[in-house]
């Protein structure tokens, strides 16, 4: 069954919208399987730049269906707008289902995400969108489901319940209680609205998968944002690695065919945690700039660092990344020297083994091996043959460490500054 996975294989933003624009071509389904609207990939198709943070990146390829999976939190009123806003620039949403099984968010998950982070606990350095509470009420089987978008008065009773149950913690940690009708009539115009997209997907991708249809489960986030891999608790709040597809699309192991691993050329971050080859230099502002590193979602300034692939090596093996999409490699263009992290040196002893330990990889100094920069332009490098010696073997380096193969290059934001290659 051709049932392929992106993932992201780092802290996240490693360019996976434009991966998945380029790979839907030959795609009949994209997933989303996991998150929420925390994500933002960007999607650039001629002068047109494009946020996507629920719709999958698969909208923008007429006829393939965009599916919102079991796996993702939704919040109905982002979404809607977010649908709203693509018709508004004249593109065609009618392909976009959400299951029936996906669980939503609300206002007051929000709310809590904002009181969480600014309690006396850790600060995470959330989005703020409400992922963590939303999940958390999935698991303590509190959630309230995208099923409950087609029947508004059990929609209604069971959001009034849920709104009371917050208030009362909101006036007991000093936050602002809700005003719970108002925020009501936005659920219920957005209900309205998303109800005839509603549907138990789960059978339209396995029926899709029989018929030898192509499908591209979509990750968000990257491995080290997740929940059990991740640099924990400094994650986001779901499975971002392969194995999440599965269960957040309704789908079996045997079916996935590739797993495709989308890494930048150097790392970023954004939020608070672990990061062993962070700059704190020019040349991690440099990398900034030159990567236009600010947050899709939030416009928060990226940290930057050097490759890490210790950390990668752990993601691409818990994935099984058999494909790897290196992005963003113009951006080391101007570097005299490019460092990469080969291990990590923690309590006077080196491993290339990613820590479980928050403290272990806090305290981890990376240990570098420098490769000569290329100083030339590679954006308009088209092929394999275009790129510089020094990139090529910049590559090849990559693909060893983390014990993968690269099969595609990205130069640049746009579909054309892509190729494949076979490394
Ligand atoms: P949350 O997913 O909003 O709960 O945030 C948890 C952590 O994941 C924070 O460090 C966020 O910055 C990070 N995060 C969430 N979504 C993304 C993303 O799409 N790209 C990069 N980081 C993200």
């Amino acid at each position: 069954m051709p049932v392929d996975i992106l993932v992201g294989t780092q802290w996240g933003d490693e360019g996976k919208g434009k991966l998945i624009d380029v790979l839907t071509r030959d795609v009949d389904v994209v997933v989303r399987f996991q998150g929420g609207n925390n994500a933002g990939h960007t999607v650039e198709i001629g002068d047109e730049r494009y946020v996507l943070h629920l719709v999958p990146s698969g909208v923008f390829r007429p006829g393939v269906k965009c599916i919102v999976g079991n796996g993702v939190v939704a919040d109905p009123v982002a979404l809607q707008s977010e649908l709203d806003e693509l018709d508004k620039r004249g593109v065609d949403t009618s392909n976009v289902l959400i299951s029936n099984r996906t669980q939503l968010i609300f206002c007051y998950h929000r709310v809590m995400d904002r009181v969480n982070e600014s309690g006396t606990g850790v600060k995470i350095g959330t989005t703020g969108r409400g992922i963590g509470p939303a999940y958390a009420d999935k698991m303590r089987r509190t959630g309230i489901r995208a099923i409950d978008l087609t029947a508004p008065e059990r929609l209604a009773a069971a959001f009034r319940t849920e709104c009371k149950k917050y208030n009362a913690i909101f006036k007991r940690c000093g936050a602002d209680e809700l005003d719970v009708e108002a925020e009501l009539a936005k659920v219920l115009d957005a209900a309205k609205k998303l109800a005839p997209r509603v549907r138990d997907t789960v059978y339209i991708v396995n029926a899709a998968a029989k018929a030898g249809k192509n499908i591209l489960f979509e990750g968000a986030q990257g491995a080290l944002l997740d929940i059990d891999h991740g640099t924990y608790p400094f994650v986001t709040s779901s499975n971002t690695t392969s194995g999440g597809a599965c269960t957040g699309g309704g789908v079996p192991p045997q079916s996935i065919r590739n797993v495709w691993g989308v890494i930048k050329a150097y790392t970023t971050r954004v939020g608070e945690g672990p990061f062993p080859t962070e700059l704190f230099d020019d040349c991690g502002e440099k990398l900034r700039q030159r990567g236009r590193e600010f947050g899709a979602t939030t416009g928060r300034p990226r940290r930057c660092g050097w490759f890490d692939a210790v950390a990668s090596r752990y993601a691409c093996m818990v994935n099984g990344v058999n494909k790897l999409a290196v992005t963003k490699l113009d951006v080391l263009d101007d570097l005299d020297k490019i460092a990469i992290c080969v291990g990590y040196e923690v309590d006077g002893k080196v491993t290339d083994e990613f820590p479980a330990s928050l403290a272990e990889l806090e305290s981890a100094k990376p240990v570098l091996d420098y490769m000569p920069g290329w100083k030339c332009d590679t954006s308009k490098a088209r092929s394999w043959n275009d790129l510089p010696d020094a990139a090529k073997a910049y590559l090849k380096r990559m693909a060893e460490l983390v014990d993968s193969s690269v099969a595609i290059v990205s130069v640049g934001p746009r579909r054309d500054q892509t190729f494949g290659v076979e490394i």
